[in-house]
C-alpha cells in the first residue's frame, strides 16, 4: 500500500506534525506548495491549519488537482486555534473528484503562531494514535 504525507503550513505546526508523521510511517512529507505529484497513492495524509476559518487557497487550488486515478483515499489532519474546525471545502473538492475522504479526521488546538508551543506532546501522541488506527481500519 502506497502512503503520501503533504501538508500546508503558515506558521510550521502542520510542518513540524507531518516531520513526526513522516518519521513514523517511515514515508516522506512534501510541502503543497512546491506542488507535488502524486502517483497511485492508496493513502495519502493532508496536514494543515485553518486560516481565517477557512483551509489555505493554496491547499484549495492543489486538491482541485487530485482524482481518483492518482489518490484512492484520504484522511485530514487539521490545526486550528479554536481546534475544531474542519477543512470542509477541501472535503467537497476531494469527494466531488470521486477520492474517498475518511469519515474519521483528527483536528487539534494549534494556537496562534508560535503561542501555545503546538503541537505539544499531547498533539503528536494523539495523532500518532489517529494514524495508526486509520491504517488498521483499512
Ligand atoms: C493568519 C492566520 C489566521 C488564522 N485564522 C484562524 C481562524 O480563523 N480560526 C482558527 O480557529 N484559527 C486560526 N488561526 C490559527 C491557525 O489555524 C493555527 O495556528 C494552525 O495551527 C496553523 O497551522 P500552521 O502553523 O501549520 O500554519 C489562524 C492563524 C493565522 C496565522
Amino acid at each position: 500500500m502506497k502512503i503520501s504525507i503533504i501538508y500546508y503550513s503558515m506558521t510550521g505546526h502542520s510542518k513540524k506534525m507531518a516531520n513526526t508523521i513522516s518519521k513514523e510511517l517511515s514515508v516522506s512529507s512534501e510541502n503543497i506548495k512546491t506542488n507535488p505529484k502524486l502517483e497511485d497513492v492508496d493513502l495519502l495524509f493532508i496536514i494543515s491549519g485553518i486560516y481565517s476559518d477557512k483551509s489555505s487557497p493554496v491547499l484549495i487550488e492543489y486538491v482541485k488537482g487530485l482524482t481518483k486515478r492518482n489518490v484512492k483515499k484520504v484522511a485530514l489532519i487539521t490545526s486550528s486555534g479554536s481546534g475544531i474546525t474542519k477543512p470542509i471545502k477541501v472535503r467537497e473538492i476531494l469527494e466531488n473528484n470521486g477520492i474517498k475522504v475518511l469519515k474519521d479526521e483528527f483536528l487539534y488546538a494549534g494556537g496562534f503562531m508560535f503561542f501555545g508551543g503546538h503541537p505539544n506532546k499531547n498533539d503528536i501522541m494523539n495523532a500518532t494514535n489517529f494514524v495508526k488506527e486509520t491504517l488498521k481500519s483499512l
